[in-house]
């Protein structure tokens, strides 16, 4: 009888929590819904977030404070359109190669890293229009005697991993006889310089002239490229391309941009 009895027992304990996991699993069903709707409805109250990846190791376009926070011309244009936009920004930091893939795979929204809109890169990320333009520059130490192509004999160049200036190295290097070493990030490319580890480093004309001011480089206007303009970039298809295009121009129209560049890019 006790034996039945305890049959009896477990077998509705057992259909109590087969009733119980069924009703969880619904609920989370539930949950999972309501949550991804309030994240597409503003008016849930709740702000949308933007996420945005860069590389912040390029001033002035984006960098850390010694404190860590993100700052630079790309990180204040971000955090206008995302407040135009009515968005909370969120900003990823990673190595520049890794940027494009990050949209291909739908982990961020946009990349803002003074990304320059090559037609390569355009098979695989949508560009807004262009908000800055910068050609590139060949630095090195002062006392190293390289002011031309025709010095770079011999040497060893640097350039950031997935830069235009790492493709632009590659196509050069046999003409002029030089080693490229490709590096993570622009500051260890700096760092590489100042420590004998590479003779010339290759980059951006707008960041190169604040190394080659706070560090006392030297440097040479790169003849050979028109490089393309800067741009932020999205997964093919966004949707917010669109609505970025129109904060650009509406902020390119009432002097904000204009403001910005006075902030952070006026050495040019
Ligand atoms: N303008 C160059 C490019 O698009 C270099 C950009 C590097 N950006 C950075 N945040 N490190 O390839």
């Amino acid at each position: 009888m006790t034996k039945t009895f305890g049959k009896v027992l477990v077998f509705i304990s057992f259909i109590a929590i087969i009733l119980m996991l069924a009703a969880c699993g619904n609920g989370g069903g539930n949950e999972n819904a309501s949550s991804s709707d309030s994240s597409n409805a503003s008016d849930s109250g709740e702000e949308k977030v933007l996420k945005l990846a860069t590389s912040a190791d390029f001033p002035p376009f984006e960098s850390r404070t010694p404190e860590g926070e993100f700052e630079g011309f790309d990180i204040d244009l971000a955090n206008l359109i995302a407040d135009e936009l009515g968005y909370e920004l969120n900003i990823e930091d990673m190595k520049f190669d890794g940027l494009i893939g990050s949209l291909q795979s739908g982990r961020v929204d946009m990349v803002m890293a003074g990304m320059s809109m090559t037609e390569e890169r355009r098979k695989n990320v949508d560009f807004s229009t262009e908000y800055n333009r910068s050609g590139e520059m060949f630095i090195s130490k002062p006392d190293a005697g390289i002011n031309s192509l025709e010095d770079l004999k011999g040497k060893t160049v640097g350039v950031q991993l997935g830069t235009i200036q790492e493709e632009g190295a590659e196509k050069l290097k046999d003409e002029y006889g030089f080693e490229v070493k490709k590096l993570d990030s622009a500051n260890i490319l700096i760092q590489e310089l100042k420590s004998n580890r590479i003779d010339v480093g290759y980059m951006d004309k707008s960041v190169a002239k604040g190394y080659v001011k706070e560090q006392g480089l030297e440097g040479f206007d790169d003849p050979t490229t028109s490089s393309p303009g800067m741009g932020i970039a999205f997964p093919k298809g966004s949707e917010l391309v669109d609505d970025v295009n129109d904060v650009l121009k509406k902020i390119e129209e009432n002097g904000k941009l204009a403001e910005l560049k006075d902030k952070w890019l006026s050495e040019e």
